[in-house]
This record gives C-alpha cells, structure tokens and sequence, in this order.
C-alpha cells in the first residue's frame, strides 16, 4: 500500500485541485496580490488540453484557487507565457485613463506555434483574447513561451521567446504590447537538450549594490540529470541583446525536479521573486497521487554572489518562512557528537517541516591508520519512518560535496525516477549550512544560503515522522539546530 492522493498533497507549495499542472505562467503582482496562472489540464491528471489555471495570493504562500482564466480554444491550446501590468494602457486597450494585466502566451496548434494576447478588465480573473492575435506569428511549429517584461532605460517592452528546436532565444522589442520588432538571438548555447523551453530575462541583484542580467533556459528532455533542467547564462542586456559575460551555462538546481523557472513581474519590492515547477517530463504524467498531479517550488528570491573564482553563481533563498512556523521543537540535539554517534527525534505531528541547521566536520578525526587521510568523514541528516523508509541528506568533508538520496523510498519506481543526486560544494569546506523544506511528496535544500539548492518529489509509502542526525567517520559541531512545524497554507 501507498499513501493516498490526499496524504500526498503538499501543505504549503501550490498544486492543483484536480487534473494536471506544469509550468508556472503570468506570474505578476498587481499592486494588491500576487497571480500564479499555470498550465493546467482540468479534466485528466496527464499533459494535454492545456488552459491556464489560476490562483492568488496576499503572501505566496497562502494562494486561494480561482476559475480557468484562458482556455483552450478551436485556434489550440494555451501555452506557456507571462502577465505584465501595462498600467499606462501602452496598449490602448483598456478605458481611457485605466490600465491593467495583460497575459501574452503561445495558441498551440498541431503545426503552429504563435504568441497570443489577452488583457483583463477584472484584475486577473478573466481575460479577452485581443481581436487581431496572433500579435507575433513566423509561421513555425516550434516557436513558444513568450516572457515579457518593461525595459525601463530604452523605455520599450521587451519579449523573449524560445525558438525550441533551433536552440535559440528570439528577442522582440514593442511599445505597445501589439506590434513586435525582432531585436536580436542568442544561441545555441549551454547545453541544448531537445528542446530550449521557457526563457527568462531578469536584472538580479549581486550583493553588494551592482546587478547583472541572467538569462534562463529551461532544456527538455537531455538534461544531465536525466528530463528537464533549468540552466542560466550571467551577462549584459542593453535592450537589445543579451551578450554572456562567458560560454559557461550553469543550472538552477542540482536535483531533478526544478523546470520552467519563471520570475514575476511588477514586484513591490523591485527584487526578482521565482518559481518552478517541481518536476521532471520524465516522470510527471506516471507519480503515484493520480487525481491531481503537478507541484510548484516555494517561491525564492534570487540573487547573485561571486564565488571562490569570481564567478557570478546563482543565490536562492525560500520567501520568509518565519510566519508560516509553529513553536520549535525542544529537541536539541548535542553540539558535539563524535564519530560513530546519531541522534533522532520525532518530527512535530504537521504536515510540512523545516530544518536550518550548521554542521562543522572535525578537520583530522582521530586515531586513523596509517595513509587515511579521513575520506569518511561524514554528516548525515535522514527522515525516516518505522516502515525502513529513509530520506538521505549528506555532507561528504572530505571532497566537499552534499548527496539527496530519495532511493529509500517505497512508494514509487520509475525507469526515469532516479535516487540520488550530489553538489559540488567549495573545495576543501567542512563547514556547511543547511535550511531544508519537507512537505509530503517534497524537499528543497538550500545549502550555505542557498548557494546550492536541490528539489526532489518524494513519494514514502508511509510517512515520514523521524529524523536522525549521524556523525560517521569524524566527529562533529553542531553551531546551530533548529526545527519547525510550519502550518498549512494551501488548501488540502
Ligand atoms: C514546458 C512546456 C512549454 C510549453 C508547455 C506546454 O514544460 O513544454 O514549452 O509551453 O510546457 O504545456
């Protein structure tokens, strides 16, 4: 036996009702709330007959389900895409001295792909299909997921729209949302998989006051890992193009499970906020849950940070938490545990946990023979079960790098549906930070503040109510240890 569709359903990352979700769509804040469309089937837990569904948020964790927002129509289906707030009416099609959202997204025919526009007159909850679409058709079969953003220095919109098969990115300039000017292409580039899916534009911050611009490819299938991936590019954009500061492609994640990274718009707070989708093509259409299928990620900020090489690599860190947590567990596990020693607690009765915690490996454990220089040392952080299932988050000292084992796990196999997953750390680091998210068929660990991160679908027979810290090899310092109950937001 497994667990049902019920148990399985995260508590506080956004899955559908019913049906079938992928990729996050017209992610906007609208000057009151925030808008998650998605792909979505309403009628079968598979891909297809895709309508945008839709749902709003005062937080990005409380999100209230809404009705379909855009259909599939006889002109095909509705792809991915993005929503804008054309405040201004650079668009002319709302009322005099009034503005508001516009969704722009791919109709998808069996020998077509062109980028549609609607616009809303109800703040988001229902949507005209303009009267002369497609607003951007070159007659291809493999042109789509058109991102849309405003340009403030060149004072023009500006969409980015990948052209799948060529592995290219086709950048448009517009004044008013309708008429598109090819700008410029990037590509191929990084790694190209089948097809180049879902792009993303965005000015990141880097601490310290400067920005630089990172382009988002999503890839599927023929990512390393297996499926689909979302990989980034750090450069320049003058409004133009998008020029690479190298020919290096780094990914988002370094599980399986993060596609169609996309970024709102609007955000009050001017500081770039995602969300992915928690999945893989692999095996999306086949999980165990089979009345609704499809999670998002935790929204994340995103930021960037030179790394030992000056490098600009990708930080993510999970929106604040902290209002989401119920009272801390008192189980404080010892700051010193020596090789060989482990420590468990029960996990508070709630349906999501979190864990922040630092580790520091001891440099040169004691007493080894001859020639071993400690290549065992190691930290290990399991959720467990009495049904002998075990979720397995490591840290390996001595060639610095973290594993997620999820292979322990008895509710499902899949030929696609791979165990374990690793990140390369910085060299030679035996300290490391840990913040991890577990939220029924989920986890996310954002490692060093969020430097790393790995999402990973999970799916335990029975549930997970333990968790084990372990010292093998080498004794241990634990700085810090903390662990949450976090309260449901998303409706059951
Ligand atoms: C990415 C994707 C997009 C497409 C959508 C269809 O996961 O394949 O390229 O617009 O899903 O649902």
């Amino acid at each position: 036996t497994t667990l049902s569709d019920a148990e399985y359903r995260p508590a506080i990352h956004f899955s559908p009702r019913i049906g079938f979700m992928n990729d996050p769509n017209g992610l906007v804040h609208d000057g009151t709330q925030w808008h998650l469309y998605y792909q979505f089937d309403p009628f079968a837990p598979y891909a297809g007959r895709v309508h945008w569904g839709h749902a709003t948020s005062p937080d990005l964790y409380h999100w209230q389900d809404q009705p379909v927002a855009i259909d599939q129509t006889p002109a095909g289906e509705a792809f991915s895409g993005s929503a804008v707030m054309d405040a201004h009416n650079t668009s002319g099609l709302f009322p005099q001295g009034t503005g508001g959202l516009v969704a722009l997204y791919t109709r998808a025919a069996p020998e077509r792909q062109s980028q549609y526009l609607a616009w809303s007159t109800d703040s988001g909850l229902t949507f005209t299909e303009y009267a002369h679409n497609p607003v951007l058709d070159l007659q291809l079969s493999s042109f789509r997921d058109p991102q849309v953003f405003f340009h403030a220095p060149t004072q023009r919109w500006i969409m980015c729209v990948a052209l799948s098969r060529d592995h290219q990115i086709a950048f448009f300039g517009s004044s008013n949302l309708l008429q598109w000017t090819e700008l410029s292409r990037f590509g191929p580039s990084g790694i190209t998989g089948v097809d180049y899916e879902c792009p993303n534009l965005v000015e990141v911050p880097i601490e310290g006051g400067k920005t630089a611009w990172v382009l988002f490819v999503s890839i599927n299938p023929g990512a390393p890992q297996g499926g689909s991936a979302t990989q980034y590019f750090v450069g320049t954009f003058d409004g133009t193009r998008f020029v690479p500061e190298s020919d290096t492609t780094e990914f988002v994640d370094f599980a399986k499970d993060f596609y169609a990274l996309q970024f709102f718009t609007n955000v009050p707070s001017g500081n770039p906020v995602s969300i992915g989708w928690l999945n893989n093509w692999q095996y999306c259409q086949e999980t165990p849950a089979n009345s609704w299928r499809g999670v998002m990620s935790l929204p994340r900020r995103v930021s960037l940070e030179p790394d030992t090489t000056q490098r600009l690599k990708l930080i993510q860190q999970p929106e604040d938490l902290t209002p989401l947590r119920g009272t801390a567990s008192d189980a404080t596990p010892p700051s010193r545990m020596d090789a060989g020693s482990s420590w468990e607690t029960p996990l508070p009765a709630s349906a999501a946990h979190e864990v922040r915690m630092s580790v520091e490996i001891d440099a040169q454990p004691a007493g080894l023979p001859p020639g071993d220089k400690g290549r065992s040392g190691r930290f290990v952080l399991n959720f467990l079960n009495s049904n002998e299932e075990t979720l397995s988050i490591g840290f390996d000292a001595f060639t610095a790098q973290l594993w997620l084992d999820r292979g322990k796990l008895k509710g499902f196999s899949h030929p696609f549906f791979t165990n374990s997953f690793s990140a390369a750390l910085t060299p030679d680091q035996r300290k490391i930070t840990l913040h991890i998210v577990l939220d029924k068929c989920s986890v996310e660990v954002f490692v060093n503040n969020g430097q790393q991160t790995g999402s990973a679908l999970l799916f335990p027979a029975t549930p997970l109510d333990r968790l084990r810290l372990s010292a093998t090899g080498a004794g241990a310092t634990l700085s810090h240890f903390e662990l949450f109950p976090l309260k449901q937001t998303v409706r059951a």
